[in-house]
């Protein structure tokens, strides 16, 4: 495996403004190509994630059997098989740095008459996947992982039955390999959530002409469905919008627009977390597409107060707290988290990553077994290691903004799995990279 590892090194002093459009949602991007392939026609999709992970994703379903034309830039046509019509891969599907590819296929994998096995990069293989293949196996799967960690090795050939599944942390990933299992089982499947968790899946089986029954805690499918074609309009990803709302907070110069940002509820707790913090956000509603709503997003630069965030918002912003964290290096006194221990199994483990980067910038962190306090202050230049995991890379590139002197960032080629073009759009805000770092 090759080794590449990039460094990026930021300039203080960048001053955000403007008016700016973020690439295409990664969930809603997996998913529109997850069920396209699997729908009975040619589905359409625009403002597709071209990001290493969504690709990893199409190049999984073009290994099994799956026509996929790229008309044009975020423009991807996917010929659907049906969900009897993919073909056994000719080797192992590698699915680089992705987990949402890993546990959402797993869920449709297992339901299938061949065999497959799953692999990923180091990070991906050492993240954990009994949560997908345990509930998997409950409806007559035969999926194995190695001591719970890729690779994943589905036996295909099994018929399965609809099951009634209480997970323990909410999770979409998980959720949603147990639906996509459940379109092919016998009966009823139902999963139930202890929180909530994005719920791409639900909205686009609707748009694809499933039938999902849902409530406020549980979720059901029923078996042998089948889907059509659809034409899916991905609007852009706030998780990526999310470090622009931070860096034109803390390092605003003006008012921020982000065009088109998708602002479904079970994403967007970050605004509301940094509204409690004193900040000045206003969405602008726009038309819903396909079930999920979007807006365009105004930020106003200002000071930002610590505090405890409310645990209720924690598992619905768990991409962005690596960004909070960011943004609670210099707010005003202390900032909490606590209920955040999924940060731990993630691309890396997110808190240690966090608290080691912020420490090293001078910041007062304390690493707790499920959180973060941070004490507010001056943010120093210095050196951090991003783990390879993208949005660590990119939480500092925005703090570094705000410090005294450059920051450099170690291990960010990953910030293409989510954000292509990133460095770009980012300096076209007004944020400042040093050249040829
Ligand atoms: C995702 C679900 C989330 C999130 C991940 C993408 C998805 O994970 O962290 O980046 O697209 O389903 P959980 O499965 O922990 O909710």
């Amino acid at each position: 495996m090759s080794v590449r590892r990039e460094r990026l090194v930021t300039s203080p002093g960048g001053r955000v403004a403007g008016d700016i459009r973020v690439p295409g949602d990664k969930s809603i991007s997996h998913r529109a190509a997850i069920l396209g392939a699997v729908a009975e026609g040619a589905t359409e999709i625009h403002g597709f994630l071209e990001g290493e992970d969504c690709l990893a994703t199409l190049a999984a379903f073009t290994a099994m059997g799956v026509v996929i034309e790229r008309p044009g830039p975020g423009r991807v046509r996917i010929h659907g098989v049906g969900l009897g019509g993919l073909k056994a891969p000719p080797a192992a599907l590698d699915l680089g740095n992705s987990g949402t590819s890993m546990r959402l296929l797993s869920g449709l994998l297992a339901g299938q008459a061949f065999d497959t096995i799953l692999i990923g990069d180091a990070s991906l293989m050492s993240r954990p996947m009994e949560r997908v293949a345990a509930p998997l196996r409950r409806m007559g799967a035969d999926v194995s992982t190695n001591e719970g960690r890729p690779p994943v090795a589905i036996r295909g050939g099994h018929m399965l039955r609809g099951v009634e599944h209480r997970l323990d942390v909410p999770s979409a990933q998980v959720k949603s390999a147990l639906l996509l299992a459940g379109i092919q089982a016998e009966g009823r499947t139902i999963v139930l959530e202890p929180g909530t968790s994005r719920d791409h899946t639900e909205r686009m089986l609707g748009a694809f002409g499933v039938q999902v029954s849902r409530n406020e805690v549980a979720v059901a499918v029923e078996g042998r469905a089948r889907l059509q074609a659809a034409n899916v309009v991905v609007p852009g990803d706030f998780s990526s919008a999310a470090f622009f709302i931070v860096a034109a907070l803390i390092a605003g110069r003006e008012p921020l627009w982000i065009r088109d940002v998708g602002v479904n509820p079970t994403r967007t707790a970050l605004i509301d977390i940094l509204r409690m913090m004193g900040a000045d956000i206003r969405t602008h509603l726009l038309t819903e597409i396909a079930g999920e709503p979007r807006a365009d997003i105004e930020v106003r630069p200002g000071t930002l107060r610590g505090i405890v965030v409310p645990e209720a918002l924690v598992p619905v912003a768990m991409d962005e707290l690596p960004v909070l964290f960011a943004a609670a290096a210099v707010a005003e006194g202390d900032t909490v988290v606590t209920g955040a221990g999924e940060l731990r199994v993630k691309e890396s483990d997110r808190l240690t990553a966090m608290s080691q980067g912020l420490a090293a910038l001078g910041i007062g962190v304390e690493n707790r077994p499920d959180g973060l306090r941070i004490h507010g202050g001056s943010v120093g230049g210095g050196e951090v290691d991003s783990r390879g995991d993208h949005r660590i890379a990119m939480s500092f590139a925005i703090l570094g903004a705000r410090a005294r002197a450059p920051v450099v960032i170690d291990d960010v080629q990953n910030v293409a799995t989510s954000f292509p073009g990133f460095t770009a759009l980012a300096r076209s805000a007004g944020l400042r990279f040093e050249e040829n770092a």
